[in-house]
């Protein structure tokens, strides 16, 4: 496991940015497995940045999203459809067939999460997958349980993550109960992985996930398993490690 500790957000924004350019520089037609959640929006900014200097061409890539919430629909503002386009697709020159992300307001769940693992399975494996960390270690919407999946499947969001993303809501009611996740069997089969943490939230989980054991109660913990995994983080996020 590579550690990176930085002294702030922007420098991990730019750490993270620098390492997808290099990875869609050397394979333009690269896979990327992609995150939401307020840590990456700075990547996302350094990215469509270099895009707009024309450093990075996004014609050949595809991307697959991690999880999306069930029951909003794509432009809620809420939603990773929305929060995905807004930031980062919509400034890009992105083929809309390379993109992909679990509907949520579909009603046959079942289904969509079979269809997005067939696609999942016609790409083989992502080149490089980007996360953050829930602060109870769930990776997506992977959370903490005696069991993980391992494949894309509906969850029930638990109580700590409906309260930690509630503060992008207008109250904790509104926050969806459950969302599709990609499951831990694809995010440990990408051939890179790189996880990015800031602030003193993170510190607890990140400290599991460098120094604790692995158990499906910390998903993100199995990344140790993981030959090439890479952590960003700030030093908030490093204090304990
Ligand atoms: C959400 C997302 C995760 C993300 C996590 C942390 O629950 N499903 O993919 O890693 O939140 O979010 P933040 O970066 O805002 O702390």
């Amino acid at each position: 496991m590579r550690i990176y500790v930085l002294d702030n957000y922007e420098e991990i924004s730019m750490k993270a940015a620098s390492i997808l350019a290099s990875q869609i520089i050397l394979k333009p037609d690269s896979v990327l497995g992609l995150a939401t959640g307020s840590t990456p929006l700075g990547m996302y900014r350094e990215l469509v940045k270099m895009h707009k200097k024309g450093i990075l061409d996004f014609s050949q890539v595809i991307t697959f999203n991690l999880d999306e919430y069930v029951g909003i629909p794509p432009e809620h503002p809420q939603s990773y459809h929305y929060y995905m386009y807004n930031n980062f697709f919509n400034h890009l020159n992105m083929k809309k067939e390379n993109i992909n992300i679990p509907p949520g307001d579909e009603k046959s769940v079942h289904k969509v999460c079979e269809d997005y693992e067939q696609k999942l399975r016609s790409v083989s494996r992502i080149d490089l997958q980007v996360t953050g960390i829930g602060t109870n270690g769930h990776v997506g919407f992977n959370e903490p349980d005696q069991e993980l999946n391992v494949n894309t499947h509906l969850i029930d969001l638990k109580e700590e993550t409906i309260e930690a993303n509630s503060r992008f809501f207008s109250s904790p009611e509104e926050v969806p109960r459950q969302a599709i996740s990609m499951g831990m069997g694809s995010i440990m089969k990408a051939k890179k992985i790189i996880m990015l943490a800031n602030g003193p939230n993170k510190a607890k989980p990140i400290e599991e996930v460098v120094n604790g054991k692995i158990s499906t109660q910390l998903p993100a913990s199995l990344v140790q398993l993981h030959p090439d995994v890479t952590l960003i983080l700030d030093g908030e996020a490093a204090k304990y490690i």
